[in-house]
């Protein structure tokens, strides 16, 4: 079973005599522990696939189950409910609260789903620990950098411990290095066993995932896997994720199992954490 299989979802949007097509009838699996990119031009229904996907929208028509879930016909109390059980968001803008210090914006998802103080504060704590700021926790926005803010919003997005992180246009508000950044955060949460799917305008970003799908006029153009720059830079390899000995075994069967299934999945589960700045 798939985490996310979606079948013929439609988007259409009705404004005044002016119907938009947005999705025509996009079919897709996600398998636990995947990378995705999404691609395509403005307007091509990416953002609008991500919003269903992370149950903020229903599909016009179509099915959408989430582990097993069948999402379509929910109500928003069961929308809301299977977003903050398994789903963590990051934004292009970051959408931080702004005069609220970085610790009291990663316990936002917490308030809402009912977490006393103490632990709240104590799992808020950990989440900017893990995204390396746990020096700032006492700064708002405003006194940190974009790919400061970022990482605050990744901390967020994590605090729940979701299965699924969708990112739409993580990287879209910061310059080349930041966005690096960013993406090795992802790929270190990815081998940790979290799917993760981004959409971005950016080629260099999309070669971090392992599968790659590019969307026209509300259409799956392309789905491809492809080999990752993480795999590139060869210390997040699935392949090199057993023992030394056994990883020279694997490269020299063939390619790294990554490079054939689109997850990677149950390669990666055995690994409890990889070092950030590993790549
Ligand atoms: N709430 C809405 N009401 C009406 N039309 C909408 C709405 N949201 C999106 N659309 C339309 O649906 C189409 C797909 O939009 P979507 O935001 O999914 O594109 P996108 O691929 O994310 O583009 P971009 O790269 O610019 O973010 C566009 O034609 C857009 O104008
Ligand atoms: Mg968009």
């Amino acid at each position: 079973m798939a985490l996310i299989e979606a079948r013929e979802l439609t988007k259409t949007y009705v404004m005044g005599d002016q119907t938009v097509h947005a999705l025509r009838g996009v079919s897709l699996d996600i398998e636990e522990g995947a990378f995705v990119a999404i691609m395509g031009a403005s307007g091509s229904g990416k953002s609008t696939l991500m919003n269903i996907l992370g149950c903020l929208d229903l599909p016009t028509s179509g099915i959408y189950r989430l582990a097993d879930e069948a999402v379509e016909g929910m109500a928003a109390d069961q929308l809301a409910s299977i977003r903050n059980r398994r789903i963590g968001f990051v934004f292009q803008q970051f959408n931080l609260l702004p005069r609220t210090s970085a610790l009291e914006n990663v316990e936002l998802p917490m308030v809402y789903a009912g977490i006393k103080s103490p632990e709240r504060r104590e799992r808020a704590m950990r989440a900017l620990q893990k995204v390396g700021l746990g020096e700032r926790f006492a700064h708002t926005p405003a006194e940190l950098s974009g790919g400061q803010q970022q990482r605050v919003a990744i901390a967020r997005a994590l605090v729940n411990d979701p299965q699924l992180i969708l990112a739409d246009e993580p990287t879209g508000a910061l310059d080349s290095q930041t966005s690096e950044d960013i993406m090795r955060l992802l790929t270190d949460l990815n081998a940790q066993g979290m799917t993760v799917v981004l959409v971005t305008h950016e080629s260099d970003i999309a070669a971090w995932a392992r599968r790659k799908i590019v969307f026209r006029d509300g259409h799956i153009l392309e789905d491809v896997l492809q080999d990752s720059k993480q795999s590139g830079s060869d210390s997040n390899s699935p392949a090199k994720l057993e023992t030394d000995s056994h990883s020279v075994e694997l490269s020299a069967a063939g390619p790294p199992q990554g490079a054939r299934a689109p997850s990677g999945g149950s390669a990666v589960h055995g690994v409890t954490s990889v070092g950030v700045s590993s790549a």
